[in-house]
């Protein structure tokens, strides 16, 4: 198959071949997206084969605005409207118990046959423009082959996706850089599964009470969002997250290991610390929002052949420096070393 790279100008080209049960890759604020029908259920199972996802991991619903929450959910609680007030278009999905009757309705090859959907509006004004004109709410997982970094460019859904795919939408590379926040409103308080663009510090100026998901940080527990538990965002490299002090411990850990076969993902300031070795910078470490924005572009950069292993310098866990430590710990495969 050809995959077509479409301009934001085309839009109404990538929504007739979502109409006509195609797959097309999608900027979102985010990362880009695997767009197929939610109400296809042929499109919906090719996305699963494209990507080699698991059957249990339920999509995203990505839908033009809060009037949607009326139309695919129910018993939709007043909380839902004040964070669709503050926050769509943007990173937060919310999680909402799903209609499951009349004609149509979300299918469970979408929801995994949970009895929840999530539900999520981009900010991305060509992706918008798709939902609007093709008329239908769009599932759509991050675009990367499972268990690979998510795509934040074109390019690099390309570099997964050609042929396997009708179109990739280019709408230059992601501003966040990592996946929404999801937030689970079918529990009180309301808990957040995943931490991602929108921050918990933000969900709790609105909300008041707000969770984190035992599985997220309590070792041994499963966590409630079915994608969270599997290994993820990993280039072929070992990712080896460091958890320091300052620079120098770093550079201390880092001349340890051999300049052979090791990259090193520092913040903005520190290359000059590892001569010898292949450094890039991915962010400054007191602008968690920088090391977002290129978390994942700088995994792909580093996913080289000769590189075995990427040792990588963790940031705090404030702010969207929580979602960053949650995607670069999956790579790592669930380990910080602390020095
Ligand atoms: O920013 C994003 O959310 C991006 C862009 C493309 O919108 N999408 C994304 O999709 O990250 P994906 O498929 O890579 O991750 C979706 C996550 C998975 O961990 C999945 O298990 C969880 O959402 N999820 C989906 N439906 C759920 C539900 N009903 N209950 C709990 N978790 C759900
Ligand atoms: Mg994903």
């Amino acid at each position: 198959m050809t995959t077509l790279l479409l301009t934001p100008a085309e839009a109404g080209r990538a929504a007739e071949l979502l109409r006509a049960g195609g797959l097309v890759a999608l900027p979102t604020e985010t990362v880009y997206g695997l767009g197929a029908s939610a109400l296809n259920e042929d499109a919906v199972k090719r996305i699963f084969e494209v990507k080699g996802r698991p059957q249990d991991n339920p999509l995203i619903v990505h839908v033009a605005g809060p009037e949607a929450l009326r139309e695919w959910c129910r018993d939709v609680p007043e909380t839902a409207y004040r964070l669709t007030a503050r926050f769509w278009p943007g990173p937060l999905t919310l999680v909402l118990n799903c209609r499951k009757t009349g004609d149509p309705y979300i299918p469970d090859r979408v929801t995994a046959g949970l009895d929840t959907v999530a539900m999520r509006c981009p900010d991305h004004p060509a992706t918008l423009a798709v939902i609007r004109e093709a008329g239908i709410p769009i599932a759509a997982p991050s675009a990367n082959l499972s268990g690979k970094p998510s795509t934040t460019t074109a390019l690099h859904c390309l570099h997964d996706l050609t042929g396997k795919v009708e179109a990739v939408l280019d709408g230059g590379p992601c501003r966040v850089g990592l996946e929404s926040t999801i937030l689970d409103l079918t529990v009180d308080p309301p808990r957040v599964l995943r931490p991602g663009g929108v921050t918990l510090e933000q969900l709790r100026e609105v909300l008041g009470t707000v969770e984190l998901d035992p599985g997220l940080v309590q070792p041994g527990e499963t966590p409630k969002a079915p994608g969270m538990k599997y290994r993820h965002y990993a280039p072929a490299a070992a990712v080896t997250l460091v958890r320091c002090r300052d620079a120098e411990a770093f550079r201390a850990y880092g001349e340890s290991l051999p300049d052979e076969g090791t990259a090193v993902l520092c913040w903005t300031g520190e290359e000059a610390l590892f001569p010898g070795k292949r450094v890039l910078a991915y962010g400054r470490g007191d602008a968690p929002e920088t090391l977002a924005a290129n978390v994942f572009a700088a995994l792909r950069e580093l996913d080289a052949p000769e590189v075995k292993r990427i040792l990588v310098r963790c940031p705090e866990e404030t702010g969207v420096g929580l979602a960053v430590v949650n995607r670069l710990k999956k790579a790592a495969g669930g380990k910080i070393t602390c020095l």
